[in-house]
């Protein structure tokens, strides 16, 4: 059965561009430098279709012509929320099309052992009515880090989330869509499965050791 039958808040960003991007942050011949920069062009991409349903609202503006009625989006743009460390790669991709969000941060890493997320940090700019949320992490694994994230950001009242992942495992999208079935969803590829450590295959290896040296 195909993704998007079996997950209806999934969107698959398969463009060309995002494809191309993809082989080369997966392979072990990618140096660091290269790694970093292809995390923010594959993010900046998928923003484009993670905000699509943002929604706009008419504005009159002048053109050196004429007076005409534009669009701009309606309320405030939406808030970013890396997951510590590896979302924070993600962070500039966004700006670059939304280069006014404030952004939150959560810290968020598993347990090596039981694969469960630990919460360590938790800082998002205040509610004050109806902010959006994007949550921005390279991977979706388990789901666990992310499913923690979006109840932390519903705890503290936000109402619209989107999630955008770069590389997805379906055991990870299962979770998060039956956790959180309000979210939508947002993935450049998704892979066959985890292995038995909770590796994403054939994912990209560790993304935050990878983008910070850690490895
Ligand atoms: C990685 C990744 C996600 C999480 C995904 O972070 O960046 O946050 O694992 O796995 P999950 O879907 O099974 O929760 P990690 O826990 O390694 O933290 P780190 O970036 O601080 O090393
Ligand atoms: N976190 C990563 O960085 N990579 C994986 O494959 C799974 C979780």
């Amino acid at each position: 059965m195909p993704y998007q039958d079996r997950f209806p808040t999934l969107t698959v960003v398969d463009h060309p561009l995002v494809k191309h991007k993809l082989h080369l942050l997966r392979s072990t011949d990618t140096p660091r430098k290269l790694f970093r920069e292809l995390i923010e062009e594959i993010t900046t991409l998928m923003t484009y279709e993670a905000t699509r349903s943002l929604p706009v609202e008419e504005v009159e503006v002048t053109t050196p012509l004429e007076a005409m009625v534009g669009h701009r989006l309606e309320g405030r743009a939406p808030v970013v929320v890396p997951v510590l460390r590896a979302g924070l790669g993600m962070v500039s991709g966004v700006l670059n099309v939304l280069p006014g969000a404030r952004i939150g941060h959560v810290g968020i890493k598993r347990d090596h052992d039981s694969l469960q997320p630990i919460e360590y940090y938790f800082n998002v700019p205040p509610q004050g009515g109806s902010l959006r949320f994007i949550v921005v992490d390279p991977m979706l694994a388990t789901g666990g880090s992310a499913s923690a994230t979006i109840r932390g950001l519903k705890a503290r009242g936000a109402g619209d989330i989107r999630l955008m992942c770069i590389v997805a495992a379906p055991e990870g999208v299962e979770a998060v869509s039956r956790n959180h079935p309000d979210v939508p969803i947002f993935v450049g590829v998704m892979d066959r499965q985890l292995n038995d450590v909770g590796y994403i295959l054939p994912g990209l290896g560790d993304a935050g050791d990878r983008l910070y040296g850690t490895e």
